[in-house]
């Protein structure tokens, strides 16, 4: 069975094509410069861009695969949530390919594709505690099987991508955010700034990252524009990453689990998976990432999420309906 999945919920649009039996066969993304200088992501822009790139995108991946439109067996959508217009643009274009192929299609959720694109690699394990953590996310979700999934924390305010976003823009640096401060990072002392330790009214497990984005920007003002930026990249990275972590640690203690997985655009952060391999590896637990390119959004990891459902859902035969919002699991 092959599957050609598309991604279209933010401002990449990605096609990936998926063979049941070898897994990823094709995966190409084109990423939209044209929202870098505006320091985040212009929704009107995005939808407009992914109209002119789905086509070309289709036929690059189709060319990488070596197949021809023909050889697809099943077509897979990101269904939500994300930027309303992108998705209707990515639905539609799916719609409109199953209709002309005579194919099924299926919609998927946007969380559920990042978390199963660690089966790309090496098949998953389950039951398993997954950190989900993108530039619209940042959840800690206990995956009892494909389909099955657990909410146990989630974020109050920003995630933790948007906090790497926010304050690559402070310290004057491009877009996205966090592949940019992880670079930086790498020369810098983690210890030179101290951040917060953020600690909850009425305690419990959420996230808050917009604490850590003031004090990046309190400090940032202090210092003026501090000498030494990869130190300042270095100490924020550091403060992301324990919170997240720490987390994560308080939810596995004393849970049976066969693995932690790290899923979405952070989690192609290598500190942040060297850090988890340390802390959870601690606990004799098997800590796994998806490599960098299929962290951030991509097709393949729609089609990968598709191809595990496509015996008990049945495809679409309503027009699908994108969301915009909505989480994956039930607390
Ligand atoms: O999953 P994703 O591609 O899109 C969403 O679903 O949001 O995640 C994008 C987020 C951005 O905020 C970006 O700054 C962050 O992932 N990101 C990273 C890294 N690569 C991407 N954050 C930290 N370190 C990275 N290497
Ligand atoms: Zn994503």
């Amino acid at each position: 069975m092959i599957t050609l999945g598309i991604e279209t919920s933010c401002d990449d649009s990605s096609v990936g094509i998926y063979c049941d039996e070898r897994k990823g066969l094709a995966n190409v993304a084109a990423n939209q410069l044209v929202h870098e200088k505006y320091g985040g992501v212009v929704p009107e822009l995005a939808s407009r861009s992914h109209l002119r790139n789905l086509p070309p995108v289709m036929r690059a991946a189709l060319a990488e695969a070596n197949i021809s439109l023909g050889d697809i067996d099943h077509l897979a959508v990101t269904q939500g949530p994300g930027l309303m217009g992108s998705l209707m643009v990515g639905v539609s274009f799916a719609m409109g390919l199953a209709r002309a192929q005579g194919l099924p299609v299926m919609g998927v959720h946007h969380i559920e594709a990042h978390i199963l694109a660690n089966h790309l690699e090496r098949d998953m394990l389950f039951p398993s505690l997954v950190l989900v953590v993108s530039g619209g996310h940042s959840q800690i979700i206990l995956a009892r099987r494909p389909g099955d999934y657990r909410l146990l924390a989630t974020t109050r305010d920003d995630a933790a991508g948007e906090a790497f976003d926010k304050v690559a823009k402070i310290m004057g640096l491009g877009y996205p955010g966090g592949p940019i401060i992880e670079k930086m990072a790498k020369d810098g002392d983690p210890k030179a700034f101290k951040f917060p330790k953020v600690k909850l009214k009425g305690g419990g497990l959420d996230y808050s990252f917009s604490g850590l984005k003031t004090a990046a920007r309190l400090l940032w003002e202090a210092e003026g524009r501090p000498e030494n930026m990869s130190d300042f990249a270095a100490s924020f990275q550091k403060a992301v990453v324990d919170q997240l972590l720490g987390r994560c640690l308080e939810v596995a203690r004393g849970r049976s689990l066969a693995a932690f997985y790290l899923a979405g655009g952070v989690a192609a952060n290598r500190a942040l998976l060297g850090a988890a391999e340390e802390r959870l590896g601690a606990l004799g637990l098997a800590v796994f990432a998806p490599s960098p390119k299929y962290c951030t959004d991509n097709g393949l990891m729609v089609a990968c999420a598709a191809s595990f459902h496509r015996k008990e859902k049945s495809s679409a035969s309503e027009p699908l309906k994108p969301f915009s919002r909505g989480n994956l699991a039930a607390p």
